[in-house]
């Protein structure tokens, strides 16, 4: 039974990648993880916040920057240790396994701090995952320039490095598979879809804005089966599934949707590395019983790419959903 797959140029032994997370926080988790059979690590992000804070404190040091350092004094205060322990846990962790480890960067606006990108490249990162997390919230920003901010961020992070570059986008753009062109063309390697928003809670009683952290279930899984499957063969990228892995039964679906790997996360945070081995064992029984001798014979296989008018299925499904309703 062959497993391997190739992701952002990568040839990994199997597709599952443990996501983006506190779940490997040095040497000892990484080992864990990849004895478990992990393919390759992503690694939690340095936030452009955090990088944005260092550069802060060297500039107050001198007398003229005062306006600057009061400027980041805004920001709230993270609990991220910074970037010289990120760069740190990056070389560790690459020194203490055999697999791909890729970094992250968690940023929105194109700047100076993209120049870390370098720095992860240099501290023995494989490839860069790239998250661009943003929400909206100034009325007098459209679309358009959101979009043009994020491509120019790409740009300048892909320029920083020689390093295969994935992006995390959010779901919410006007159309997804122009926005993943424009990716590539700013120099992506790869997309991972999609972002997770975590949206906060309101406390009626302590009148507060509540962080609320839940982890994830097989049902958000779903729609990034429905935009896999539109991307695949159709953009050429790279595609990793995050959100909503759960089993093998999810890894089948996002391969044959399209993506090249899965991430986990939730499910990991649950039930612990050792989950990694039971999902890959799942996934064998199932191909060797289903008469499949390789991912690669599965991917992409329900995806939408040989379809000349994916826009009529999608609309053909639609109608369909809501005539199966039967009371
Ligand atoms: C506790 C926690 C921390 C996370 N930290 C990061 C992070 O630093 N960077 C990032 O891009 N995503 C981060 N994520 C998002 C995950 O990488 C992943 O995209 C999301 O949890 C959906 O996958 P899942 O359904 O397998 O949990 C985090 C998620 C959780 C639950």
């Amino acid at each position: 039974m062959d497993l391997s797959t190739r992701h952002l140029g990568l040839e990994l032994r199997n597709p599952l990648v443990v996501g983006a997370s506190p779940l490997v926080t040095g040497p000892d988790d990484a080992r864990a993880m990849e004895g478990a059979g992990a393919a390759a690590l992503v690694l939690h992000s340095l936030f452009e916040e955090e990088i944005l804070a260092e550069v802060g404190a060297h500039l107050a040091a001198e007398a003229h920057a005062e306006s600057f350092a009061e400027a980041l004094s805004y920001l709230p205060e993270s609990g991220h240790p910074g970037p010289g322990p990120y760069l740190d846990l990056v070389a560790s962790v690459k020194a203490a396994v055999g697999i791909p480890v890729i970094g992250s960067l968690n940023g929105f606006t194109p700047g100076g701090w993209t120049s870390y990108a370098r720095k992860i490249q240099e501290a023995g990162a494989d490839a860069l995952e790239l998250n661009v997390h943003f929400v909206a919230t100034d009325p007098t920003e459209n679309g358009h320039e959101v979009v043009m901010r994020t491509v120019e961020t790409v740009g300048e992070v892909c320029g920083a490095v020689d390093i295969p570059v994935a992006v995390k986008l959010s779901p919410y753009f006007s159309s997804f598979p122009h926005m993943a062109t424009r990716i590539r063309d700013a120099g992506a390697s790869g997309l991972v879809v999609f972002n997770r928003f975590f949206q906060p809670d309101l406390d009626i009683e302590a009148l507060e804005v509540v962080p609320s952290l839940r982890l994830s279930t097989s049902d958000e899984l779903l729609e990034r089966l429905r935009l896999l499957s539109l991307l695949h063969g159709r953009v050429d990228l790279s595609l990793a599934a995050t959100g909503g892995v759960h089993t093998a039964v999810d890894v089948i679906k996002a391969l044959m949707a399209g993506a090249d790997v899965t991430q986990m996360v939730s499910a990991l945070l649950i039930h612990g590395p050792e989950h990694l081995t039971r999902t890959l064992s799942a996934l064998e029984f199932w191909m060797d019983d289903h008469g499949y001798e390789s991912v690669e014979q599965m991917k992409g296989s329900l995806s939408l790419a040989r379809a000349p008018n994916p826009q009529a299925i999608v609309r053909a499904n639609y109608m369909q959903v809501l005539d199966s309703w039967d009371g």
